[in-house]
């Protein structure tokens, strides 16, 4: 991905703080980010607040997603609603490369309770930082959203 590359953050209540460290991360290293919130810390619910990423992706408005939640578990089940979607969550840089590499996600989710804030951001900089490879992931991917129907 390049400089260029649109990014749309998201999260729910618990994990505002370490979005906005995200956000902050991204935006220093010339990244096109778009945070879409909750800019506020009222307990609120996160597949709202996944799906509403998601969208955004799947319509093209942004080339990646990153979500976050107390865990990155729920919210990514719920971007993983949306069409066109593949989401992963990670908790390590090996993952966070692989499923780019090999799954070409264009979500990552983090969980705010799960990693610190300096491992989350080498965590972004893995997902952002790794192309997909294609040929045969590639046919393995297109196998993934035949599933879509
Ligand atoms: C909120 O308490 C918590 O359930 C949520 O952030 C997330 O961890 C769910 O998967």
């Amino acid at each position: 991905m390049t400089q260029s590359t649109r990014i749309v953050l998201s999260s729910d209540h618990a994990a505002i703080d370490l979005r906005q460290a995200v956000a902050k991360h991204l935006e220093a290293k010339g990244f096109d980010v778009t945070d879409i919130g909750p800019m506020t810390p009222e307990s609120t619910h996160y597949p709202h607040h996944g799906a509403a990423a998601a969208e955004k992706v799947a319509a093209g408005a942004a080339d990646l997603g990153i979500i976050l939640c107390g865990t990155g578990q729920g919210i990514m089940m719920a971007a993983n609603k949306v069409k066109g979607i593949r989401c992963g969550v990670c908790s390590d840089t090996f993952s966070a490369r692989m499923i780019r590499a090999h799954n070409d996600a264009n979500m990552l989710s983090l969980g705010a309770r799960v990693v610190g804030e300096g491992l989350a951001l080498e965590i972004v900089d893995a997902f952002v930082g790794t192309a997909f490879e294609g040929g045969r992931h590639g046919t393995r991917v297109d196998m993934i959203t035949a599933m879509e129907g």
